[in-house]
């Protein structure tokens, strides 16, 4: 199994060997599409809230968004170093990610901090399973960009709670 997967990888000159490749592409690929998938969720949230925290909210959701849209660049872009394809077409993105749906009639406030806390709890736990499974296999550059994302993930995670008391 290992085989055929790792021979879907397109040739580098890069020193990591192809099994090593492979764990980091799959760990990469899981968490562009949860992420993918979290950026819309957040877009969707800095345009529908409303409410009495509307001009907060608003703005952390862009800053978020936005944050949101370097990691995944930087995510696909080291899967296409490393030899893979990115699982980053919204068909894929909707086949793939493992986040809940994203409510499209939520508009309160706190909904939203509430619904997106859930989500960025999630993929900042998935993303602390790759940071181990692509450290472990050898790839430390795959674990520290990972290492890079989690931690805005948990900074996000904490600026979420603190609407919450
Ligand atoms: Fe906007």
């Amino acid at each position: 199994m290992a085989k055929s997967k790792a021979a879907k990888l397109h040739a580098t000159r890069n020193d990591l060997g192809a099994n090593v490749r492979e764990v980091s592409v799959g760990a990469l690929n899981a968490t562009l599409s949860d992420a993918m998938d979290l950026t819309n969720s957040v877009r969707m949230a800095h345009w529908t809230v409303r409410g009495p925290q509307f001009a907060g909210l608003h703005a952390l959701f862009e800053t978020f968004y936005n944050q949101l849209g370097v990691a995944t660049d930087d995510v696909a872009e080291r899967v296409i170093q490393l030899g893979g394809t990115p699982d980053g077409t919204t068909q894929l993105v909707g086949e793939k990610t493992r986040l809940e749906a994203y409510p499209a009639d939520l508009r309160d406030g706190l909904d939203h901090v509430k619904a997106l806390t859930a989500r960025y709890a999630a993929l900042a736990k998935s993303v602390r399973e790759g940071i181990d499974a692509t450290d472990e296999a050898g790839d430390a550059d795959t674990a520290d960009l990972l290492t890079e994302v989690s931690r805005m993930l948990d900074k996000a995670l904490w600026m979420l709670e603190a609407h919450l008391g």
